[in-house]
């Protein structure tokens, strides 16, 4: 186990390193922050409802936060809680109920701030680093960022190459100032084309402007905005199970920086991926691209929330919580008779599990269960695990496994390998790919 937690200290201090926040958000959700509990009562908001955000920054871990009022969110899913359980200053200095705005500094020109997250309040700015106020903070926004206006209504950095200089966007009404970290200059631009911002994100190298429970991406340098926004955060920012009726589901399961439950393709050469209530299937002919439907359409015993699918000698077979579905695939799916049954009397495993493939015709199935996969030989009975490899990455969300090898898919991003053997022996992470982009053909 030490050296599993050696391997992911090391992987976390590399991802920190990088420009690109490589550990996704509901990874490390899952690991820090649904299991919080709040000893305060508080009526709890619900984001789904449509909220305008405060302020939106990832912290140290490259965990998104939300927050409104005394409220915050970890991660793109999971319930609300109480802002003063993890950075309780904000309340104790101000008793005013809300920050102003919120970003992480990734590239500071002062090293000791690297991966600090800045708060602001008014006139004053604080500084955290590991939900532990910094010394000397609060400070005036005059002393820390010269030339910034108080009462902001958003922040977001903006690191060289994606600005011309290391920097941090203010947004205050229609006016953006530009902050070198650097030299310090600040440039006023009058973006009166874009919304007023009440909070801003850097996700994935793009730029988003939050407005009511609206977002739009921008051009952090120019600010042009280039496709059709704004969007409805809670399509592609928050996991809202009932929220999407009327809209475009293809565009929104399509374009979702939510994590996906599971994803493969069946002996007929039919590919899903499964998020939610909602699977997308990529049609027959490729170039027509992924369509998205209810599962319970396809699968009626299912309605949704599926933690993996694989297809096995014409079977698709879809695991969720302790029990096993196997589906004959033809025109359509039948549930074979007697099942659903339990995972550990069908497979010899225990639920829940984050993903499972079969490599073309092998009876190998590999089971994906937290830090381990497991290897369960298909064709022996009773069935069991024969073999336990440790994994590099904390959680995975889905897998599947192609004739160009094994697909890993963890938040918003998949990893690609050429055998499950690589990938088990693997203790680098490869170039990360984009789900939505590389995989299901969005544009964002
Ligand atoms: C945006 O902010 C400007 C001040 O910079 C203000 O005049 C304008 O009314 C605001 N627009 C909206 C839609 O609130
Ligand atoms: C959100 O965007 C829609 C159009 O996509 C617009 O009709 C609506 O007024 C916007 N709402 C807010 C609160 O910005």
């Amino acid at each position: 186990m030490q050296w599993l937690f050696r391997t992911l200290s090391v992987y976390l201090a590399l991802s920190l390193s990088l420009a690109v926040p490589s550990l996704d958000d509901r990874m490390m959700a899952d690991h820090h922050g649904d299991h919080r509990v709040s000893s305060h009562h508080f009526a709890k908001m619900d984001r789904c409802e449509g909220i305008e955000f405060d302020a939106i920054a990832p912290d140290e871990h490259g965990v998104t936060f939300f927050f409104k009022g005394d409220h915050m969110w970890t991660g793109f899913h999971g319930d609300a809680t109480l802002l003063n359980s993890l950075y309780k200053e904000l309340d104790e200095h101000h008793h005013l109920g809300h920050v102003d705005a919120a970003f992480r500094m990734h590239h500071p020109a002062d090293p000791s701030d690297h991966d600090h997250i800045f708060f602001f309040l008014d006139d004053k700015v604080f500084s955290y680093y590991q939900h532990k106020l910094e010394a000397g903070y609060p400070k005036p926004i005059s002393e820390v960022f010269p030339g910034i206006p108080s009462h902001l209504d958003a922040a977001v950095e903006c690191p060289k190459g994606e600005c011309v200089a290391d920097s941090v966007l203010f947004f205050k009404g229609s006016e953006i100032f530009h902050f070198d970290t650097r030299t310090k200059n600040v440039k006023m631009r009058p973006w009166t084309h874009l919304p007023n911002c009440t909070s801003a994100l850097r996700w994935l190298e793009h730029y988003y402007c939050f407005h009511g429970h609206n977002f739009t991406r921008f051009h952090p340098v120019t600010g042009s905005v280039v496709g059709s926004y704004p969007k409805d955060a809670r399509n592609y920012f928050m996991r809202c199970p009932k929220f999407g009726h009327g809209s475009d589901d293809t565009e929104r399961e399509r374009c979702s920086h939510v994590h996906l439950d599971a994803i493969t393709s069946d002996d007929l050469g039919r590919s899903y991926a499964f998020r939610g209530n909602f699977y997308l299937r990529l049609s027959d002919r490729q170039e027509e691209g992924w369509h998205a439907f209810p599962i319970s359409n396809t699968w009626k015993e299912i309605g949704g929330d599926v933690d993996a699918v694989f297809s096995y000698d014409s079977n698709l077979y879809i695991i969720k919580g302790e029990q096993v579905y196997i589906y004959k695939s033809g025109a359509g799916y039948t549930l074979i008779e007697g099942y659903p049954k339990s995972l550990k009397d069908e497979l010899g495993i225990e639920g829940p599990v984050d993903a499972a493939f079969v490599c073309g015709d092998y009876e190998i199935l590999h089971v994906i269960k937290g830090q381990s996969m497991y290897e369960i030989d298909l064709n022996a009975t009773p069935r069991g695990v024969r073999k336990e490899a440790p994994l590099f990455f904390p959680k995975v969300d889905a897998a599947s496994c192609g004739p160009d090898g094994v697909k890993v898919f963890v938040g918003p991003k998949y990893f690609h390998y050429e055998s499950p053997m690589l990938f088990s022996a693997s203790r680098i992470q490869p170039h990360p790919h984009k789900i939505s982009l590389e995989l299901l053909g969005c544009d964002h």
